[in-house]
């Protein structure tokens, strides 16, 4: 960009930026209560969040919200855009993506960067190229697929890029899968800098074994996708990661819990005082595995995403988890391939790239499924939507709460407004959507992206390049008080911590 292509834009930016907003007449909703109050907003930051709020300078712009509900923008913890992935390059870019994702009222999210060939500061210089288009505000995960000492040094170099969150895959064998002994040395290393581990939990080995097993068997088709890798290798791997994590005395934040077995083993270890998140996803509480049976092969392997999407039962077991604590945010995966890039596995369900939508949708799906049910109330839809992610990736409260000080990331929400999900008139630009013919009650009707109105009745008002990194700093919530924990399943000190002396035993075996 020229200089003086971008010191316009900078100017256009800041021209928008001044204006204040003024949301009058809503109900503020937080994940800690709710209440009646006016928001006002200058230059990106929430100002004041008050009763009867008047506007404080001419020109302000003022928002009807009587009726609405106020919160605070949704975080999406998870998401792989522009991504290359089993031989395609996930669809949604950081333009089309961040456009889906305002429309549906997530104003953050973020995304895991994919070392290239292993090498995490190429990966991260591939991410640095494709957030160019970034709209709004975004952060990063990196990916760890291989260990070296390289790749030890480098982490500490991410991290000191503000990156506190690193993703390690038990699955995708000769891929991205990493083994037990390069999981352990990562979770330990994460200590050390202060990072959240985290995991993509299946056990890979197996899912190969049955992936073959089921494909000599003659199924070729999606649903040879859900056949060949089920839950119990979601569960066996979930548990080993936090048993490692214990042993290495490290925080675990295990991604996309697919399944009640994988939910258990996260519900059992928080029960037994481990630091470990369980992260969910909007297709695992919504969507169920028929859809892999589906006889439009098309339709079917929309669905085809690992974990793999599983039966009604699992969906209502994660979302009594999430009501109940046992889990604590929902995500989407967000990893989208169209109908042409998923027909090059038509003839082998091993070939589809694997990954679904959700960015656009993720806000709507969560109310719909948990606070329409009954089973979460707004404020607990604030907290798994958005404020537990803020806390998870310390940067609360620059984000997750309407307060003073705050980014001025902010929705408007009708609880009344019926509306359903089609391919046709979403944002994203994927030529299908899970949830096509989904029908809805409360609908993000205005969304604002540090303080601009970039949402509002229908209309998308963005500007590629105007988003921005948001640094997440090492040490957060989940390191607190660490140090006072002993790694506690190697205690040298136990019996005293000196070795026991003992007479010469050599000549009476050997
Ligand atoms: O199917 C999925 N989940 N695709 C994205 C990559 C991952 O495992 O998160
Ligand atoms: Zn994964
Ligand atoms: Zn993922
Ligand atoms: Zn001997």
């Amino acid at each position: 960009m020229s200089f003086v292509v971008g010191w316009a834009l900078l100017v256009l930016a800041f021209t928008a930026a001044a204006e204040d907003l003024l949301i009058k007449g809503g109900t503020v909703v937080n994940a800690d209560r709710q209440f009646e109050a006016d928001v006002l907003i200058r230059d990106g930051l929430i100002l004041r969040v008050e009763p009867d709020l008047q506007a404080e300078r001419p020109g302000t712009r003022q928002l009807d919200a009587r009726g609405m509900l106020v919160m605070p923008g949704g975080i999406d913890p998870h998401t792989h855009l522009a991504m290359p992935f089993m031989g395609q390059v996930a669809c949604d870019d950081f333009y089309s993506g961040h456009a889906a994702a305002l429309a549906g009222g997530t104003t953050m999210h973020i995304d895991f960067v994919l070392p290239v060939a292993h090498d995490l500061l190429a990966g991260w210089a591939e991410w640095q190229r494709k957030a160019e288009a970034a709209v709004m505000d975004y952060g990063f995960h990196m990916a760890v697929t291989s260990w070296s000492k390289q790749v030890a040094a480098d982490m500490q170099v991410i991290a000191s890029r503000g990156v506190n969150s690193f993703k390690f895959f038990m699955a995708y064998k000769g891929a991205l899968m990493v083994t037990d002994e390069q999981l352990l040395a990562g979770l330990r290393r994460c200590r050390q800098l202060g990072a959240l581990a985290q995991v993509h939990a299946e056990n890979g080995d197996a899912v190969a074994e049955g992936q073959a097993r089921v494909f000599e068997a003659g199924v070729t088709g999606p649903e040879g996708h859900a056949l060949s890798r089920p839950a119990a290798l979601e569960g066996e791997a979930t548990g080993r990661a936090i048993r490692l994590a214990e042993f290495a005395g490290a925080p675990l934040y295990v991604v996309h819990v697919m399944s009640r077995d994988a939910m258990e083993e996260v519900a059992r270890a928080r029960q037994r005082g481990v630091r470990v998140i369980g992260e969910t996803v909007a297709s695992a509480v919504s969507q169920e595995e028929g859809r892999l049976w589906d006889p439009d092969w098309d339709v079917a392997a929309q669905y085809v995403m690992s974990p793999p999407i599983r039966s009604r039962e699992h969906a209502a077991a994660l979302k009594a988890a999430l009501a109940g604590g046992a889990l604590q945010l929902v995500g989407t995966d967000h990893a989208v391939f169209n109908s042409t890039q998923k027909q090059v596995g038509r003839h082998d369900f091993r070939l589809i790239p694997n990954g679904v939508n959700g960015l656009e949708e993720r806000m709507h799906v969560v109310w719909q499924e948990l606070v329409n049910s009954g089973q979460l109330s707004p404020s607990d839809f604030v907290r798994v939507t958005s404020t537990a992610a803020a806390q998870i990736f310390n940067i609360y409260p620059r984000k997750g709460v309407i307060a003073p000080g705050s980014d001025a990331d902010v929705i408007l929400f009708d609880p009344l407004l019926e509306h359903s999900i089609a391919a046709a008139t979403h944002h994203s630009a994927m030529d299908t959507n899970i949830y096509q013919g989904y029908r809805l009650k409360g609908k993000v009707v205005s969304t604002i992206s540090r303080g601009r109105l970039v949402w509002h009745n229908g209309k998308l008002n963005i500007t590629r390049g105007t988003g921005r990194f948001i640094p997440t700093p090492t040490f957060g919530p989940l390191f607190e008080g660490l140090d006072k924990r002993p790694e506690h399943l190697v205690d040298v000190a136990r019996y005293g911590g000196v070795p026991v002396q003992r007479g010469s035993i050599e000549g009476k075996v050997d």
